[in-house]
């Protein structure tokens, strides 16, 4: 089969499409069919190096996608051949086919394409994570979304929404305010330097914001900070695009509580990532929630897709087909 896989730490073109032994159904893992893949800032993370260290290259990139189920391992009985699956977290996946724990799947309802089931398993779950576990929107209060009209922020920017909430986003370029708007956000601030606390302070009456939602790197964390009015909530969660360094905690203003999220640690069995992902599923169902994807590409060409990923230049979520 074919796969892209990353020979060395590196730029996108250290990524290289080629032929790779044909997976093998083990115990407890289900054979698929790949659809579509997903592409995340996390499979940027580990072609730099910053993760999956202990595995050794070549290896497959990407760990998100949506497709057909080929063969069922031992064990594995609450799937069939022919089912329409989704996952998360299965290092591997930018491939036509892998090979896939049981427990990382979830079946996919007939009315979503595989694109859009393969769109929310990362940024729909971290989305609706960030806005009801770890910090839990109210009706009226104020979000500030950056990187507004990305996947993540476009999701959570429905999610804050459907929960009575309402966003200010923060986008790096013009082009991206409409993108945002549609999705719900009230206000769009254009910066790249970190400097949008005062328009966020005005936005909120000086008061600043209830919640922060931040993964956009140390040039927007000062400027998070000074934008969280009192007892405030900083959710940070970018590992990929960097954090503030040490931080010494008594250096925080306004009694703000901080933290890192990652969806994982709330949704950790496989019966809680199939209950949050249905209900993701059943948002898109209904219609409130819509999924953009912002680009369609070939399998060959997932260089191409990290490239343009990182340029800022895209919205919404990036898709590659085998
Ligand atoms: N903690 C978790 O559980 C979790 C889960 C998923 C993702 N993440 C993190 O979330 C971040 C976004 O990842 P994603 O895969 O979900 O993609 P995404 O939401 O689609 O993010 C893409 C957005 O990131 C911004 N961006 C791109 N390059 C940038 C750069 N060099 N510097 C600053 N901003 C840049 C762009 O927004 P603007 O150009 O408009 O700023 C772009 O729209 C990453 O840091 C990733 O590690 C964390």
């Amino acid at each position: 089969m074919k796969a892209v896989v990353m020979n060395e730490i590196g730029g996108p073109d250290t990524m290289k499409y080629v032929d790779q032994p044909e997976p093998l159904v083990t115990p407890g893992h289900v054979l698929v069919d790949i659809a579509a893949a997903g592409v995340n800032f996390m499979d940027i993370g580990v072609r730099q190096g910053m993760a999956w260290n202990d595995m050794p290259n070549p290896k497959i990139l990407g760990v998100e996608g949506a497709g057909r189920v080929l063969a069922i391992g031992e064990g594995v009985n609450d799937f069939t051949v022919g089912d329409r699956v989704a996952w998360v977290y299965a290092p591997g996946s930018y491939a036509e086919r892998h090979s896939i724990p049981a427990t990382s799947l979830v079946k996919v309802p007939d009315a979503i394409d595989d694109r859009t089931a393969a769109s929310v398993m990362m940024q729909g779950l971290t989305a609706s994570h960030f806005a009801t576990d770890f910090y839990s929107v109210q009706p009226g209060d104020i979000a500030l979304v950056h990187a507004a009209a990305g996947g993540v922020g476009l999701l959570l920017t429905q999610i804050i929404r459907m929960r009575g909430g309402r966003v200010i986003g923060r986008v790096s370029s013009e082009d991206k305010i409409a993108v945002a708007k549609h999705a719900g956000a009230e206000h769009v601030i254009v910066d790249i330097k970190g400097q949008f606390a005062d328009q966020v302070l005005r936005l909120t009456g000086g008061e600043g914001v209830n919640v922060v939602y931040d993964g956009s790197g140390p040039t927007t964390f000062n400027g998070s900070l000074a934008a969280i009015r009192r007892s405030g909530t900083f959710c940070w969660y970018g590992p990929v695009l960097g954090g503030p360094g040490p931080l010494d905690i008594m250096s925080l203003p306004k009694s703000i509580k901080i933290g890192y999220a990652t969806f994982f640690d709330h949704i950790h069995t496989a019966e809680l990532f199939r209950a949050r992902t249905h209900q993701l599923f059943r948002w898109i169902e209904e219609g409130s929630l819509k999924v953009s994807i912002g680009g369609i590409y070939p399998l060959a060409d997932a260089a191409r897709a990290h490239a343009d990923m990182a340029s800022r230049g895209t919205t919404g979520k990036l898709i590659l087909t085998p």
